[in-house]
């Protein structure tokens, strides 16, 4: 089965009514919201110094120390990396991007500038995630994810000419309601539509669509923009002359205008003032004394009261052995499975049957002509090309600089994309851009990919385990004797920063109530 994502990046491939109204099913416009988490409340002291060892400071590693070490517990979490954060990855200039195939780039972007390689978005609805922004104070902002200034390109569609988000929505609802309009003027609708209902459908027509009051028909309207914009004098100003409708019913374009339909990336979005890694840095200053970095994992063993976790110590070049009572693994499956370690047998198999998926991002440093030039605010523009989308940056509008993502895919299409050297991403990646925005190719600079199958310690952007029931999923949901694990590939709203909170909030719930009950850690569940 296709995963969530697949659906809503190939939704413009698949077409037709059905395919739709699948996609609605499975991504959820049709059911009931997803269930929130509750706060998660321990008592004081309730841990009473038991020692757990964390492994991974991603945002479930540090949500979970945070949480244990409130309720009196005594955390230590072993981070591989130099830095917190895990996926939650500002770039600026002068990082490095290393990657498994030995490829290394340094960030050129000038001060000030960065790019959020990983996490990018926050929805309304995460309150999980924006919870801890608003108790750590961390300044936010709106992310600009849908505009109607944004464009679509197809070399297929209108000569390659761009189309704006905003002609598209607009004619296409136009169209849509003149013909039904038509259609229940001709009694078409009588079995279905009460005398009174059809008065109230075609008022509703009439406004939805923007349809000419006398003649119920649709000729473009001011919604969907204009060529001549209102002025003064007699400068009345000149809407769009509108698209035909059968254009507009290529899922090229209708695939993409409904993108922002989809309950995550509906406005009202939001993302920390000056790079997502505001959040995990929040977390970090909470937790001093806390985090061992540079501490690369080698072996999770089980002893007689507990875990036993061996992790090579980059900075002292030397193997070094921390014993807890407890462990919370939190560590990426595809890492994980390299890794040894005395999991049960079904446990390690789950974990090796895993199923990451793949997204790749390229960026740019420019001078922000999408503003001045091309009156595009922060949002997406959607292409046909294997770079799917061209993100503006939210915030520091008007600044002479900016960081413009030329590709971000997902899954199968970031993989092949993928196949491409970085020089030739990048390239790839402009031409892109400049089939958006004409001309417009030659001022993008300091081009650099991050490629998430190929980032150490991550090997993968996001789990598609929980996607479908899975016996593997609801394995790892339980502990195995003192082993926990957490993560978003543990939570249905996996690829967000919610997923990831969701898991610990639950996996610091299961330990506290053994804890409390006394539970031994070391019993086992019959495999
Ligand atoms: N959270 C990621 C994003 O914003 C990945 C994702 C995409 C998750 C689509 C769910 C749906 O792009």
């Amino acid at each position: 089965m296709a995963t969530r994502r697949q659906l809503i990046q190939r939704v413009g491939a698949l077409g037709g009514i059905l395919a739709a109204y699948a996609t609605m099913r499975q991504i959820g416009l049709l059911g009931p919201d997803e269930a929130q988490a509750g706060p998660l409340n321990l008592a004081p002291g309730s841990g009473r110094g038991t020692k757990v060892v964390i492994l991974g400071g991603g945002l479930s590693g540090l949500a979970s120390a945070y949480e244990l070490g409130k309720a009196g517990y005594e955390c230590v979490i072993l981070e591989a990396r130099d830095r917190v954060g895990g996926r939650n990855w500002t770039v600026r200039g002068g990082d490095k991007i290393e990657q498994t195939d030995g490829t290394s780039q340094t960030v050129g972007f000038d001060e000030g500038l960065y790019l959020n390689a990983g996490c990018a978005r926050i929805p309304s609805h995460h309150q999980l995630t924006l919870g801890y922004c608003r108790e750590f104070g961390v300044a936010m902002e709106t992310v600009v994810n849908a505009t109607r200034s944004g464009r679509i390109q197809s070399d297929a569609l209108m000569g390659g000419q761009p189309i704006q988000l905003r002609q598209a929505i607009y004619d296409a609802r136009g169209g849509v309601s003149e013909l039904l309009a038509k259609a229940v003027a001709k009694g078409a609708l009588d079995a279905e539509v009460s005398p009174e209902d059809k008065a109230r459908l075609l008022s509703f027509l009439r406004g939805w669509g923007g349809l000419n009051p006398d003649s119920m028909t649709y000729k473009g309207s001011s919604r969907a923009g204009f060529v001549v914009e209102p002025g003064a004098g007699d400068q009345w100003g000149t809407h769009r002359d509108p698209i035909d409708l059968k254009a507009l019913l290529d899922p090229r374009i209708w695939g993409r205008a409904i993108f922002e339909d989809d309950v995550d990336m509906q406005t009202t979005m939001l993302q920390p003032v000056g790079g997502m890694d505001h959040i995990p840095k929040a977390f970090e200053a909470r937790l001093p004394g806390i985090i061992r970095r540079g501490a690369e994992v080698r072996k999770i063993a089980r002893t007689a009261a507990g875990v036993s976790v061996t992790y090579f110590d980059k900075g002292a070049n030397r193997l070094r052995t921390l014993d807890g009572a407890i462990c919370i693994c939190t560590i990426p499956l595809p890492v994980l499975a390299r890794i040894e370690s005395d999991f049960a047998p079904a446990y390690k198999q789950a974990i090796a049957a895993n199923v990451y998926g793949d997204a790749v991002k390229v960026a740019f440093q420019s001078e922000r002509f999408w503003e001045h030039q091309d009156q595009v605010y922060g949002g997406l523009s959607f292409t046909d090309r294997e770079t799917s989308v061209v993100w503006y940056p939210s915030g520091n509008y008007g600044a002479p600089q900016g960081i413009i993502l030329g590709a971000y895919n997902w899954d199968d299409q970031a993989s092949t994309f993928a196949k491409r050297s970085i020089a030739e991403q990048i390239d790839y990646a402009r031409v892109s851009i400049d089939k958006m925005h004409p001309g417009r190719g030659g001022l993008l600079g300091r081009g650099m990919s991050v490629h998430w199958k190929k980032i150490p310690y991550s090997l993968g952007p996001w789990s598609n385990l929980n996607e479908t029931p899975d016996a593997g999923y609801d394995l790892l949901s339980q502990p195995d004797g003192p082993f926990y694990f957490a993560g978003e590939h543990l939570s249905h709203v996996g690829a967000w920063q919610q997923g990831a909170f969701a898991s610990a909030h639950r996996t610091v719930g299961m330990i506290d109530a053994r804890v409390r009950a006394g539970r031994p850690v070391t019993e086992t569940r019959a495999q």
